[in-house]
């Protein structure tokens, strides 16, 4: 692993960072339709019930929106400030690290990664991982970026925690034949990053949103991938 990219979990290990995530991230109401789009996109690939670990949860806020009748819901995040920022009863909390977990073998019917991989420039092992804490038949659901000028060596207004790694489909596609797991679905979303989103008055995010209905889902930027681990 790259030192630039350990410092990522040094940097949302920052309490500052922490308390302040939810609200810079989706602050605003293209903050919150960026949030809810992402949510909805990710809810809408789960299955009805199961136990499920989001990974990393961050400050949880897929959790928080799953029925907690349906899921037994368990974060883990490598940084305790994040975690801190989940109060919810009903939410296990677990600090770990990704590539590492403490889990025994097929414990969850669904692993969920969102805003995670574009961190790493080398994610295998994450997806061995996955795997291996997966039951038989159960679901992984994660979350990649087609481009992004955060990508890019060069410098970016505004940015945040740093370079972030893109992971393009083909390479998406043979990591999970690699690793055992069968892709059953993907859906796509946004025309640029949505990071940028939040600085865009409203009713352009709302034109854009219109705007995005007619373009096909290889030109936009946010991938949703479906996938099982074959019995
Ligand atoms: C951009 S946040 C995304 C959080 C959440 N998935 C979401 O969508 O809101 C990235 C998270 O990854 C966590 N993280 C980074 N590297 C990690 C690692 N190796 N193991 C566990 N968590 C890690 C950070 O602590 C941070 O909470």
């Amino acid at each position: 692993m790259k030192n630039s990219e350990y410092d990522k979990r040094v940097f949302y290990s920052e309490s500052k960072v922490a308390a302040t995530y939810d609200n810079f991230r989706y602050k605003g109401q293209s903050g919150a339709y960026v949030n809810n789009r992402e949510l909805a996109t990710t809810i809408s690939l789960l299955p009805s019930d199961g136990t499920i670990l989001d990974v990393p949860t961050g400050t949880g806020r897929l959790l928080k929106r799953l029925n907690r009748n349906n899921f037994h819901r368990v974060g883990g995040d490598y940084s305790e400030a994040m975690l801190n920022q989940i109060d919810e009863k009903g939410i296990s909390k677990t600090r770990l690290d990704a590539f590492n977990t403490p889990f025994e073998n097929e414990m969850f019917d669904v692993v969920v990664s969102l805003r995670f991989l574009f961190h790493y420039s080398d994610i295998n092992i994450f997806f061995k991982e996955v795997y291996r804490i997966l039951k038989p038949g159960g679901i992984f659901i994660c979350q990649t970026y087609r481009w992004s000028p955060l990508a890019w060596d060069i410098p970016v207004p505004f940015m945040v925690g740093g370079k972030i790694h893109i992971h393009s489909d083909n390479k998406m596609q043979k990591l999970f034949c690699k690793t055992g797991l069968k892709v059953i679905e993907q859906k796509s979303i946004f025309l640029f990053s949505p990071f940028f989103y939040k600085y865009l008055p409203f009713i352009i995010v709302k034109a854009l949103d219109v705007f995005e209905r007619i373009v096909p889902d290889k030109l936009k930027v946010d991938a949703y991938w479906k996938s099982v681990k074959e019995n």
